[in-house]
């Protein structure tokens, strides 16, 4: 069992370097989400790992604790509804005003997010007559190995089951060795980086739409406070912002109006 002075120090480490705040009395999850890295380090226990941790600024242990840790849960068109927002009350506007849109899927996890957004704005595009606007996604996770999978842009059945219908599978993918590789048109839209959100984020310039979703929930108030603080500068007055279903922007900042639609809510800048 990890004693208490280990597990204090552990959740600092997490709180501090990605924002998770673990709680009281989360030893096993601890212990059985790190186990799987003993063999790979060669620890013993846990505990060994833990104090190796904070004995060495080893990158490649810290960053293999923090996916461990983190959940990369994602699927395609997640939610559904702000899918549906993007394509009939965000697009139609923002096409008014501007010639080039610019996203960023903020916790993209492997690419799910950022390539549902690329194929709802190809299907757009294909009704829109004028076609003189240009959408460009930036997508950034914390995590290297997901962002790696995201830029092979390669699913095998289980995760290409997820939300895609046979319609968008048979349109957007190839068959290959390996399961379904994202085509061409869809991939060169978003461009994959790596980004801890308890980082600035003043050097990505300014966003039309935000998708930050799902990433936040175990983070402490004050962190959410400077988060979504942080990305409302990186946003002008009208800009759109989507976050997870359960959670409560209002609470931590007022740079946003809720703007309600017959398919569901989305924040803009004001
Ligand atoms: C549950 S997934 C959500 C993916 C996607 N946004 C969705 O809603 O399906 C959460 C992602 O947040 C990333 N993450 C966790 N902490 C982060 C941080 N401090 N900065 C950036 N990304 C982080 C994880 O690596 C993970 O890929």
């Amino acid at each position: 069992m990890i004693d208490a002075q280990d597990y204090a120090e552990f959740s600092r480490f997490l709180s501090e370097c990605c924002g998770l705040v673990l709680g009281e009395n989360r030893q096993y999850l601890v212990s059985s989400r790190l186990s799987r890295l003993l063999d790979e380090f060669s620890f013993e226990k846990v505990e060994d790992l833990l104090r190796a941790l904070r004995r060495s600024p080893d990158p490649l242990l810290r960053s293999r604790v923090i996916d461990a840790m983190t959940t990369n849960e994602t699927s395609w068109f997640r939610d559904v509804y702000p899918f549906e927002i993007l394509r009939h009350d965000v697009l139609p506007g923002l096409s008014k005003e501007k010639k080039a849109v610019k996203v960023w899927s903020a916790a993209c996890s492997s690419g799910q997010e950022p390539y549902s957004i690329a194929m709802v704005f190809a299907e757009w595009e294909a009704t829109y007559p004028p076609k003189t606007v240009s959408l460009n996604i930036l997508a950034t996770d914390l995590s290297e190995g997901v962002l790696q999978e995201a830029r092979a842009g390669i699913y095998d059945e289980l995760s290409i089951a997820r939300g895609l219908s046979p319609e968008r599978r048979q349109r957007y993918f190839d068959a290959v060795e390996n399961g379904h590789r994202i085509k061409p048109e869809i991939q060169r839209r978003v461009r994959f980086q790596r980004l801890n959100l308890m980082d600035s984020y003043a050097a990505l310039g300014k966003f039309d739409i935000v998708f930050c979703r799902n990433v936040l929930i175990y983070f402490s108030a004050e962190t959410k406070r400077r988060i979504f603080d942080g990305i409302a500068r990186q946003m002008d007055r009208g800009a759109y912002l989507f976050v997870g279903a359960s959670e409560a922007v209002s609470s931590y900042t007022d740079a946003f109006e809720m703007i309600r639609t017959p398919r569901g809510s989305v924040l803009r800048r004001r």
